[in-house]
């Protein structure tokens, strides 16, 4: 039975028929993503899975078989930004429409040391954040010539973290080199980041019709976190059943994606963060979620910050 705060795409929005639409999700193969998709392949989108494992993606596509819609996967590895540009060469090359970006992959890193993508970030932003403004900003023209598109960024509650202690970008140490590493605290800012940034893409699409939202999507029961050491991986699956009740299943937690990129309602909150219920905010008042709610985290909602974090990418990824 689904948690009382579940918080349900309308019917309208689920049966909408999508035919002609052309989609792509990050992290298609597993979990929230490949929820996603099925959905909008099911709805007679076509999806394209941009997944790092693309022999993974073709084992999930057996499930698509009846579906009305279709689906392409071309590869795409968060990790290394070469891969983001292959990626997105490949997909301007064949296609002349982009309906909706999602971009849903994630990971955590479940030890303890610090680790980096090929071209030196620490992981966790890298992939979370880093990667997917690469992705974006390479997309962003055929986003907005495609009439009432859409762009989702999957965030996290975690993003919010606690009164006491909320999570900050530090542009100036995205790397820990003057701090202790915490894998946690790189999580928390990846995803603020990515609340950040939806935040100043919807300001500065404004005019051209792309509605952005950050999502975030539940406690879902997912492939997330499944890697680590022996103890961690043991300890995760013991806590599993006593979880069920206060998580999310996978098709649950594709709920807030697929609103923001079916719903009516979405575009006309465009910049704003989307929340599926979660028991784990610290926050009691946020706890229920909202389609759109406010973040309580400060430095999430703060513009200027915003747009410092997107300055700084450009940067980084070699755009500007
Ligand atoms: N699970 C939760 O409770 C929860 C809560 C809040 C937010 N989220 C966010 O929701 C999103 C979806 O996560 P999920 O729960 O569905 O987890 P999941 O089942 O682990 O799926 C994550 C997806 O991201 C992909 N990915 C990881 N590293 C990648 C990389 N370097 N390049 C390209 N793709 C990569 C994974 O590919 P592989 O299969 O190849 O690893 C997988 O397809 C993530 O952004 C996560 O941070 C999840």
């Amino acid at each position: 039975m689904s948690h009382k705060h579940m918080i349900w795409c309308d019917q309208e929005t689920l049966s909408k028929d999508i035919t002609g639409k052309i989609y792509i999700v990050t992290g298609a193969n597993s979990g929230v993503g490949l929820e996603t998709t099925r959905q909008l392949i099911k709805q007679g989108g076509h999806v394209v899975m941009a997944c790092r494992r693309v022999e993974a993606a073709q084992k999930e596509t057996a499930s698509f078989i009846d579906l009305k819609g279709s689906y392409d996967i071309i590869r795409c590895d968060l990790t290394d930004l070469q891969s983001v540009r292959e990626f997105s060469e490949a997909f301007l090359k064949k296609y002349h429409r982009l309906d909706g970006l999602m971009c849903n992959a994630g990971m955590v890193v479940m030890e303890s040391a610090i680790q980096y993508t090929s071209d030196g970030f620490e992981k966790t932003f890298g992939v979370n954040f880093l990667g997917h403004f690469l992705l974006t900003e390479l997309l962003l023209d055929i986003l907005a010539k495609t009439e009432g598109s859409r762009y989702g960024i999957l965030s996290s509650v975690v993003h919010a973290g606690s009164p006491k202690n909320r999570y900050e970008v530090h542009l100036d140490d995205l790397n820990f080199e003057n701090r202790k590493y915490n894998n946690f605290a790189a999580y928390g800012e990846a995803k603020t980041a990515s609340v950040q940034y939806a935040m100043e893409l919807g300001k500065r699409l404004k005019d051209t019709g792309v509605a952005t939202a950050s999502i975030h999507p539940g406690w879902a029961r997912s492939n997330f976190g499944s890697g680590g050491n022996f103890l961690m991986r043991t300890l995760m699956a013991i806590a599993r059943p006593f979880t069920k009740s206060i998580s999310n299943s996978n098709w649950e937690s594709a709920q807030t994606s697929l609103h923001v990129l079916l719903s009516e309602d979405a575009p006309k909150h465009s910049g704003a963060y989307f929340s599926q219920h979660s028991v784990l905010y610290r926050d009691a008042a946020c706890k229920k979620g909202g389609w759109p709610m406010k973040s309580p985290n400060p430095h999430a909602n703060n513009m200027e910050a915003a747009k410092e974090l997107v300055t700084k990418s450009y940067q980084l990824v070699g755009l500007k």
